[in-house]
Parts: C-alpha cells; structure tokens; sequence
C-alpha cells in the first residue's frame, strides 16, 4: 500500500508544502509542489532579513498548505507521515515550520520526521530523475550554502567532502550583483547579462585553488573584492563600467571552481554520478561547464529543473519518503529546531 508524505520547509524565505507518494518498490512520485516565498519583501534590503522570513511564513504555512491538498486533491487525513525541515537555516524561520509540522503530526496521529534541509535539496532530484545511485557526489549551491557532499545512503550517511570559508556561490551572486547596480536576488540578472559579455575579459581570482588550499572547500569573498576593486578602478578612472564583461567574467571565476572541484572529488573518489542543486545550479555557465567536464571525465551529472532546485516541500516530503522507505526511526515530538543541524545527520 502506497504512502502519502507530506514534507513543510521553512528554513530561509520560502515557505513550501509538498506532497509525495512513496509506492510499495520505494519510488516517490511528486503530487503537489507549492511555495510562498517573501523574497519581494527583502529585495530592498539586499539579503534576507529573518524577522520578516519569520512574519511571512507565519502567514503563508496555513494557504500554502491547502493549495498544496487542493493540487494533489488529497485531504489531510489522507497523510502517513510528516516531514519537516529541522535546520540548518534561520532559527525563527525553522520554528514556524517546526511548529506546524507537530501540530500536524499530533492532530493527525502520525508519525513526524525532522529532517536535514541539505539532504533535502539532494533527495529533490529523485523525484525527477528516479532514485540515485549509491554513492554519489552531491554540489549544493545557492544563497546560503556551498557544499561538496558525498552520498552514501540518502536516508543516514551523507559526508562533507569541503564547504565555503567564508560567502556562499549565491551570496556572491548577490553581492556582485548589488556592484553592479543589478537587482536582488543577483543570480538570475547576472546570468542574463553575461550573456553579452566575455567571459575571458578580465581575470579574476579563483579562490582557495592552490596548492596548499584545502581541495574540496571553497572560497568567494576574494572574488567579490576582486570585483569591487575593478569596477571601483574604473569608475574612478571615470570609465563605464561593462556590465556584460564584468559578469561574465565574474561568473565564469564561479563556474570554474565550482565544477574543477567536484570532478576533481568524482575522480578522486572513482564516484561515477554528480548531483548539482540549490538556487544556482540554474545558472547557464555552470551547468554547461558542469556538463562539459563531467562528459570529458565520464561522470553521470543530474541537475534538477530550477522550480526543484530552489527551496520547496517538495524536496524535504522527497527526503521525508526515502526515510520512511528506510525505517528511520521517527521523530520525537519535542525536537526544537537546530539553525546549525550538520548534513551528517540526515534526520533527527
Ligand atoms: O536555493 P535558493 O532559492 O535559496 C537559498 O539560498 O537557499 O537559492 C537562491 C540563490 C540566490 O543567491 C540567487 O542569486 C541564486 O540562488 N540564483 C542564481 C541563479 N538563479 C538563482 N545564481 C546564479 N545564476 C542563476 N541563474
Ligand atoms: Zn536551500
């Protein structure tokens, strides 16, 4: 008999109801995917300011989660089980989705996961490209992490091979974008722009490349103030700056890092498949990089599409399934939120 989970998230400014069937042969097919996210709200600010993520997703859990049962046309009393992010991410913006999934969990008499938001944007993938191969390497990157995991077993084991230093891939995107005088969130009019640049045109940094470097971390900060030094330079040289140059040079200093390192971990490793996820794995350059390295070193890559990439339910019902399929133990009713929950521990 098939199982219906229904997986919240909460950990940064999306909030996002999921819905997933976990059938009897352990595949989990996708129902219902909706998000509210407060990002407009921030976008003045430059980055996401957690009492106001924390007011939105107070407001949005309860629509969310009905427009998410009227897609599926499920009713509440249809669900199995619970998942629900439990960290890392912003301590408020957890403990709205935290609360509720109890609340949920206790009406309903069902069983509660709280799950890692990191394994989430991993196990995301198996609802489009069916399950994945163990072990795999896993490259999530978007504006709160950048990490170069290695997937053991989905539901228990998951190592971090490296992590960024100091800003995440996407938190650089931003960044630069706002040097740039681009709008907030940086990522996608960055990309846009570099389209009519060169990405040869100006040389910057590669962090944390040399050989003293830790291999598998990664460094964005230098990159940023590289930017900033050079457009500072040319501004004061009363020069325009050349948006399209400036981006796709900077973006290709992203791409390069990103996609050396985690084939570098693949052949290292002898691990044959790489998963890319999070909000920059949307980027143009870096899966068309990502894409040429991984053939020329004939390693399988799986990019979700951008809707999945990004923070959802879906992605923490997905990992919620492979726990359940797993026999995890459930989660206590008492679990708090944990703002720094390691990806080591895939569910609490
Ligand atoms: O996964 P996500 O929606 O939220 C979290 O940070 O968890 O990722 C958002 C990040 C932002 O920093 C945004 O600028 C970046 O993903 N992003 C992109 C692109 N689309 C979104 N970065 C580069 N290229 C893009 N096309
Ligand atoms: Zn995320």
């Amino acid at each position: 008999m098939s199982r219906i989970i229904m997986g919240i998230e909460s950990s940064c400014d999306e909030t996002g109801v999921g819905l997933v069937r976990l059938h009897d042969d352990g595949t989990v097919e996708l129902l219902a995917d909706e998000v509210a996210s407060s990002v407009e709200q921030h976008a003045r600010f430059g980055g996401v300011v957690p009492e106001v993520a924390s007011r939105a997703h107070l407001e949005a859990m309860v629509p969310t989660t009905r427009r998410a049962f009227e897609k599926a046309a499920l009713k509440l009393s249809d669900v199995d089980a619970i998942a629900v992010t439990a960290g890392p991410g912003l301590a408020g913006a957890l403990l709205v989705g935290v609360s509720a999934a109890k609340a949920y969990a206790a009406a309903l008499g069902v069983p509660l996961y709280g799950v890692n938001h990191l394994a989430g944007h991993i196990a995301v993938d198996t609802l489009q490209h069916g399950p994945l191969p163990a072990p795999c390497l896993a490259l999530l990157v978007s504006g709160g992490h950048t990490q170069l995991l290695r997937v053991d077993d989905l539901a228990s084991s998951i190592t971090e091979l490296g992590s960024t230093v100091d800003d995440a891939a996407g938190e650089a995107y931003d960044k630069v974008a706002r040097l740039l005088e681009l709008p907030y969130p940086g990522g996608p009019p960055i990309d846009k722009a570099a389209a009519d640049g060169d990405p040869a045109a100006i040389a910057f940094p590669r962090g944390m490349t040399g050989p003293r470097d830790a291999k598998f971390d990664f460094s964005f900060s230098g990159l940023k103030t590289a930017v900033a030094r050079w457009v500072e330079g040319a501004q004061r040289r009363g020069e325009p700056v050349p948006v399209p140059d400036v981006a796709a040079s900077f973006q290709e200093a992203v791409a390069d890092v990103l996609t050396a390192k985690a084939v570098r971990a693949a052949r290292e490793s002898g691990i044959g498949t790489l998963v890319i996820s999070g909000g920059v794995a949307a980027n143009s350059r870096l899966s068309a990089l990502a894409r040429e390295r991984c053939a020329a070193a004939g390693v399988e890559l799986r990019v979700p599409r951008p809707r999945l990439c990004t923070d959802n339910g879906a992605m923490i019902a997905a990992l919620g399934a492979h726990v359940v399929a797993a026999g995890r133990p459930e989660s206590s009713l008492d679990i708090s939120a944990n703002p720094a929950l390691p990806v080591s521990t895939v569910s609490v």
